[in-house]
């Protein structure tokens, strides 16, 4: 069952990617590329970003990190669907002896924070893969986390979500789109983008096609800043409120293909 962490991750993490156009996808990734164009953030700025992690199924180097997620209750932890599915996990999430996740820190080689195990998994039963819709999914932690760590997210209407806003995307994942992995976390500083501005990315047809009502825009304009392949699940911040996770893209931190995020405005608030 474990693979070689560079395949597995690719394996894993590249599936969303590569049901983006072909085209798109084979094109170079920005050379400065968190996260691409990152920089390095502190865990203490931003204690609501966790890590999934599985040493047994993605190996120890990076304490088996393999996607992100965010703490919105203290015993609650949303993230992408496709995180949870077969394709990443080689089973059913409940069948990783070891599936836990990391908060309070930075450094996957640190001690730091801690590591809760995952009590239960709640994958949106509307997620479909093919058109990556609905991809969030909500864990269960074993014990509670402190209520400092808790984010709010935003409310349909939210300001935070209008196009042009600045908003920060983290997560311990690829900063080349080559697939260099990050040991720390970072962020990158990206705007929602009109729903226009993915549609024209992502119009469908051979590729997925990007719905504004379940999906949420965002990346630099001018290319260079965006989250990239083991990212996913984790937070897309404006205002202090999430307003997204990272869910697909084609490459990364080319301007002409934003990244393209689960809009959690859309998700009801009973599921956390
Ligand atoms: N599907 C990727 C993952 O599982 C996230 C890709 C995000 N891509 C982007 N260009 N924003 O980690």
């Amino acid at each position: 069952m474990r693979r070689p962490l560079a395949r597995a991750l690719t394996g894993a993490l590249g599936l969303i990617a590569a049901a983006a156009p072909p085209l798109a996808a084979a094109a170079p990734a920005a050379a400065d590329s968190v996260v691409v164009g990152g920089q390095p953030a502190r865990i203490t700025d931003a204690p609501w970003v966790v890590a999934l992690s599985s040493r047994d199924r993605f190996g120890g180097t990076r304490a088996g990190q393999f996607c992100g997620g965010v703490v919105v209750a203290p015993t609650k932890v949303l993230t992408a669907a496709h995180c949870l599915g077969r394709e990443a996990l080689g089973g059913e999430p409940w069948q990783l002896p070891d599936f836990k996740v990391i908060a309070g820190r930075s450094s996957l080689r640190g001690q730091g924070g801690q590591e809760i195990r995952v009590a239960g998994t709640w994958v949106n039963p509307d997620y479909d893969s093919r058109t990556n819709s609905g991809d969030f999914g909500v864990l269960t932690l074993e014990e509670a986390l402190p209520a400092s760590y808790v984010i709010a997210v935003a409310a349909p209407g939210d300001p935070a979500l209008d196009p042009g806003t600045a908003a920060d995307v983290y997560g311990w994942g690829d900063t080349t789109g080559s697939g260099t992995y990050a040991m720390s976390l970072r962020s990158a500083r990206v705007q929602v983008l009109p729903d226009a501005a993915c549609e024209r990315a992502y119009p469908g047809g051979t590729g997925v096609a990007y719905r504004g009502d379940t999906m949420l825009c965002a990346g630099d304009p001018e290319g260079g800043r965006d989250a990239c392949q083991g990212d996913s699940g984790g937070p897309l911040v404006a205002r202090g409120r999430l307003i997204g996770l990272v869910s697909w893209g084609s490459g990364c931190g080319q301007a002409e293909n934003p990244g393209v995020y689960t809009r959690v405005s859309a998700v009801p608030p009973q599921r956390f």
